[in-house]
């Protein structure tokens, strides 16, 4: 009985899978057929941003869609990133710009932002492309990586929280598919970078610069995704506490092995949260 009962829920959770698949293949498809042209030609008449070309086509949803590209002046390949609302893309590109402010070292912990638009029907930001891929991808390898490689990484999302922090901007979506690693030379310092600040939020001095998004304020299953699991508790955010579990998944005995970048890490927990109030 059991057993027929799991295998109606897996099936109902296919075909949920399934519908969405269906839907969002159509809605992508839909788009590319009405607006790619135009999208084109706006991208190149008022931000010479041109050879705009769609990319990974099976994660196009709801409108985020991902094209790459090139600017005309500077010759620099670009990626670009639709977005189902303008804010999303104001919002991306804003706290960017607020956490750049802070980067006096110019340090690329950060997607470059290049351009954006977030009038048009087309609201989109084009960043520098990084070159390299998820940690998520290199996590799936399965390969071994190097102790340094791993304690690299740790130093990194230190530097990271340390921006994050100084810039008072919660990210709430720190995950293996948010951290790009950029190819390295020599195979032992890894850059990593943190992507996808649609969602992120402003707290303390920043607050009311970058306050929560009008459309999800009350979209309870938005809020409820954001973070992957990774976050203390569903409405409740802490970048800090989001690295330090993706340390471990680095390396599960990653406080043994490194006991320093460790303790550095897990001092940031607690110190920048942000909690969705109106579901309290
Ligand atoms: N600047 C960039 N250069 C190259 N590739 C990029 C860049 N930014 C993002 N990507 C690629 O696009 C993917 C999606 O980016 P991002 O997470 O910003 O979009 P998203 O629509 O919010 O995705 P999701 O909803 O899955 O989180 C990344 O996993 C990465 O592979
Ligand atoms: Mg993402």
């Amino acid at each position: 009985m059991t057993m027929i009962k799991e295998g109606l829920l897996q099936l109902y959770y296919m075909l949920g899978r399934l519908k969405t698949f269906i839907f969002e293949s159509f809605y992508s498809l839909l788009w590319y057929v009405r607006y790619m042209h135009a999208f084109h030609l706006h991208l190149a008449k008022e931000f010479d941003l041109i050879n705009i070309k769609p990319q990974s086509l099976f994660s196009w949803h709801m409108g985020c869609n991902y094209f790459v590209g090139e600017e005309t002046k500077s010759g620099r390949q670009i990626f670009v990133k639709t977005y189902k609302w303008q804010e999303l893309s104001k919002r991306e590109a804003k706290a960017l710009e607020i956490i750049n402010a802070y980067n006096s070292q110019n340090i690329s912990l950060f997607p470059v932002v290049v351009a954006y638009d977030s009038t048009a029907s087309f609201p989109f930001v084009a960043f520098e492309f990084i070159r390299g891929q998820t940690l998520k991808k290199t996590l799936n390898e399965k390969v071994m990586l190097e102790t340094e490689y791993k304690r690299e990484l740790l130093k990194q999302m230190i530097l990271i929280l340390d921006l994050l922090h100084k810039a008072k901007i919660v990210h709430r979506d720190v995950r293996l598919d948010n951290l790009l690693l950029t190819d390295s030379d020599n195979g032992i310092s890894p850059k990593m970078v943190l992507i996808d600040f649609a969602f992120a939020i402003g707290v303390q001095s920043q607050s009311e610069h970058l306050p929560e998004l009008q459309k999800v304020l009350n979209d309870k299953k938005i809020l409820k995704m954001l973070g992957d699991g990774l976050n203390p508790k569903p409405f409740l955010w802490d970048d800090a506490y989001s690295f330090c579990k993706i340390a471990k998944m680095i390396d599960p005995h990653c406080d043994f092995t490194f006991p320093d970048e460790w303790r550095e890490l897990y001092s940031k927990v607690g110190k920048m949260v942000y909690r969705h109030k109106l579901l309290y």
